[in-house]
C-alpha cells in the first residue's frame, strides 16, 4: 500500500498478492503440511503458512503502520512468544495494573517461578519513571483496559520506556488498528488478540504481532518453538474478515457511544465506564489518540437490580465469554476474564459481580436499547 492510501482501503487490499489468474480475485488457501525439502522456500508449516501467512500479516503490519507483523494461533500465543523472547530469568518488566485476566494468569503462572520479574503500574503518570530498575527490559500497557476501559497516554508512555532503552508493548485489542495505532504515538510493539475485532465473527481463534523487522525477527522462532503458528485455513478466514475491519469497527463504535450515554442517563446503572463520554477520567487523552472510543463499554448495575436476572431478561444481548464480534454481548468479568484473580484481587480492581461489561455490535441501535431496557425493568 503507498502511505497515501486510507485505512479502509488498507483493509480490504494491503498484502494482497495478484498473480495466477485462474486463483481469480482471493487468495488460494494452502493446506499443504508436507512440502519437497529441496525447494527453497516453506519447509514445514509451523514455521509459516507462507502465502496465507504473508497476505494476512501484510495487512495487518500495513493497519498498524509496522514494518512487520505475524499471526500466531491465538492472542496468547502472541503475548506467551513475546515475554519469552525478550526477557530472561532475572530480568525485570513493568507491567501496566489490570491487564487481560489470561496475560496476569501466565505472568503468576509460568513466567515468575521461572524467575522473571514483575512491578505493577498503577496508571499514574507520575508513578512509571521510578518503577524502571537496571534489568528492566519491557514495559506492557492496554488502552482501553479490559474491563475498566482506562485510558493510558500512549505518546508519554513511549517516550518514557524509549529514553530508558525499554521496549515498549502494548495489547491494541479494545481499540483496533481502525482506532488506534500506537506504532504512531512510538510503541515499539503491537499484539492483538485477532479472535475479537480482527476475527469479528466469534468464529476464530487467533493472535497477531506488529513492529520493527528486528523486534519480529527475534520474537518469531519462539512463536516456532511454541507451536503458537496459525494454519492456512484460518489465515484465510482472517484475512476475509479484515477487509471489513473499518466498518464494522465504526458501525460497533457508533453504537456504543449512544447506549453509553443513554445508560450514563438511567438511574438503574450506578456508573458507565466509556472513555467517550465526557466525565471519563481519560476522554481527553483518548480523544487526543483515538479516532473514535470504541465498541466496548462497562457499567454497574444499581444495587436494586439482581445481576443473574438481567443477565436472564437480556433476549437480544447474549450472555457469552469475547468480545469484538458482529453481534453484542455481554459478561461478567468477575466470573470470566477475571476469575482467576483473588477476590482481593478483584475488589482492589473494582471488579465485582454488577459490572457487565458489553461488547457493542453491529445491530440496530434502538433494538440494543430496547432490550436493555427490558432487561434493567424488574
Ligand atoms: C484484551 C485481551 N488480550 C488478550 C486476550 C487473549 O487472546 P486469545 O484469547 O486470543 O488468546 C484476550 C482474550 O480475551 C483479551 O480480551
Amino acid at each position: 500500500m503507498t502511505r497515501t492510501s486510507s485505512i479502509d482501503t488498507a483493509c480490504v487490499h494491503a498484502g494482497e498478492q495478484h498473480g495466477d489468474s485462474r486463483f481469480g480475485l482471493n487468495t488460494p488457501i494452502v493446506t499443504s503440511t508436507a512440502f519437497d525439502y529441496r525447494q527453497e522456500g516453506v519447509r514445514y508449516p509451523r514455521y509459516v503458512n507462507a502465502l496465507n501467512h504473508e497476505v494476512a500479516a501484510g495487512k495487518i503490519a500495513a493497519l498498524e503502520g509496522a514494518e512487520a507483523a505475524r499471526v500466531t494461533a491465538s492472542g496468547m500465543g502472541a503475548i506467551s512468544a513475546v515475554f519469552l523472547s525478550l526477557i530472561q530469568p532475572g530480568d525485570h518488566a513493568v507491567i501496566l495494573d489490570g491487564l487481560y485476566g489470561g496475560t496476569t494468569d501466565l505472568i503468576e503462572g509460568l513466567l515468575e517461578p521461572m524467575g522473571m520479574r514483575f512491578t505493577t503500574w498503577n496508571g499514574e503518570p507520575d508513578a512509571l519513571a521510578g518503577l524502571f530498575e537496571e534489568h528492566t527490559r519491557l514495559l506492557m500497557v492496554e488502552s482501553p483496559t479490559n474491563p475498566l476501559l482506562s485510558i493510558v497516554d500512549l505518546a508519554w508512555t513511549a517516550s518514557i520506556a524509549r529514553e530508558r532503552g525499554v521496549v515498549s508493548f502494548i495489547d491494541n485489542t479494545f481499540a483496533t488498528p481502525i482506532l488506534q495505532r500506537p506504532i504512531e504515538h512510538g510503541f515499539d510493539l503491537v499484539m492483538h488478540s485477532a479472535t475479537k475485532y480482527l476475527g469479528g465473527h466469534s468464529d476464530l481463534l487467533c493472535g497477531a504481532l506488529a513492529g520493527s523487522c528486528e523486534l519480529i525477527d527475534r520474537i518469531h522462532p519462539n512463536i516456532v518453538r511454541l507451536g503458537a503458528t496459525l494454519n492456512g485455513q484460518d489465515l484465510a478466514v482472517l484475512e476475509r474478515s479484515i477487509k471489513t475491519l473499518a466498518v464494522r469497527v465504526e458501525r460497533a463504535s457508533e453504537n456504543a457511544a449512544e447506549l453509553a450515554g443513554r445508560l450514563d442517563r438511567d438511574s438503574r446503572i450506578k456508573e458507565v465506564r466509556y472513555p467517550g463520554l465526557a466525565g471519563h477520567p481519560g476522554h481527553e487523552v483518548a480523544a487526543r489518540q483515538m479516532s473514535r472510543f470504541g465498541g466496548m463499554l462497562s457499567f454497574s448495575l444499581d444495587d436494586s437490580i439482581d445481576p443473574d436476572g438481567f443477565l436472564d431478561r437480556l433476549e437480544l444481548i447474549r450472555p457469552a465469554v469475547s468480545l469484538g464480534g458482529v453481534e453484542s454481548t455481554v459478561s461478567q468479568p468477575s466470573k470470566t476474564s477475571h476469575a482467576k484473580l483473588t477476590a482481593e484481587k478483584r475488589e482492589a480492581l473494582g471488579i465485582d459481580d454488577r459490572l457487565m461489561r458489553l461488547s457493542v455490535g453491529i445491530e440496530g441501535v434502538d433494538d440494543l436499547w430496547a432490550d436493555l431496557d427490558r432487561a434493567l425493568r424488574h
